[in-house]
């Protein structure tokens, strides 16, 4: 089975609080797109990387690329002012693959048996997403004070990749932009139009690298990846 992969690089990484975008930070000698980027390279459904990047930092993902030879990076394109017009950027720039997966450039644990599973899933139902069950108690709140506890019974957390159909993310998105809809990722604009969004079982190692404390635990899962160190 075949795919294309759309990277949305091109945000500023600011509740990180590092002076710069949080995509190049070193993890074990290597930048975090880096780390993201070389899964899509080994993976053989890969056909195609589109990174989305700032025009100002699209010379140095271009030279990364090039250094660590992600030859499938034919692309890099610009990113908008919202991680979903940096998404639609990419998508424009899918070529020729029938299902498109999208992945958070600063999401670098990914595996690819669960690549495989969404995609499988993703041929038979036109869109899928990895989510992983909650394990916290959720509270809402109205000026620090609970209103209500949620029943976690049915909540997930949403991961990356995201996959559908190109057909139908396009007309999402396109539906988005009519509508000044701003989702915070892209299963929700299908979900506006009424169309299913399948749940792949994710995995808790596949975190996003949002604040500081995320740096610590992204260093603890290259080592137990390495092996370096048992569960
Ligand atoms: N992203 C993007 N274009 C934007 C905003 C975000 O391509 N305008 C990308 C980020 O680079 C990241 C992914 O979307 O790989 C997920 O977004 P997030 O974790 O929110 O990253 P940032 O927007 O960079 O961080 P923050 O929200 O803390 O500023
Ligand atoms: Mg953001």
């Amino acid at each position: 089975m075949n795919y294309s992969v759309v990277i949305p690089a091109a945000g500023q990484g600011k509740r990180m609080k590092l002076n710069h975008n949080k995509q190049f930070l070193q993890l074990e000698n290597k930048p975090v797109i880096i780390h993201t980027l070389e899964i899509f390279q080994q993976d053989e459904w890969c056909k195609e990387i589109i990174v989305v990047a700032n025009p100002n930092e699209a010379e140095q993902i271009r030279d990364l690329t090039n250094t660590y030879r992600i030859t499938k990076a034919k692309q890099i394109v610009s990113g908008g002012s919202e991680r979903q017009h940096s998404v639609y950027n990419g998508l424009k720039a899918v070529k020729d693959s029938e299902i498109v997966l999208i992945h958070d450039g600063a999401r670098p644990f990914v595996e690819e048996d669960l690549i495989h599973k969404l995609v499988i899933e993703t041929d038979r139902s036109d869109a899928a997403i990895l989510a992983v069950p909650i394990k916290d108690t959720v509270k809402e709140c109205i000026e620090s004070t609970i209103t209500h506890t949620v029943d976690r019974s049915s909540l997930y957390s949403a991961q990356t990749p995201q996959a559908f159909s190109l057909k139908t993310i396009l007309e999402a998105h396109k539906l988005a932009e009519e509508n000044q809809f701003l989702g915070t990722d892209d299963a929700s604009l299908v979900e506006n139009l009424q169309k299913k969004v399948s749940i792949v079982m994710g995995d808790y190692f596949n975190i996003k690298l949002t604040t500081q404390e995320d740096i610590v635990f992204a260093r603890s899962i290259l080592q137990v990846k390495r092996g370096a160190v048992e569960l």
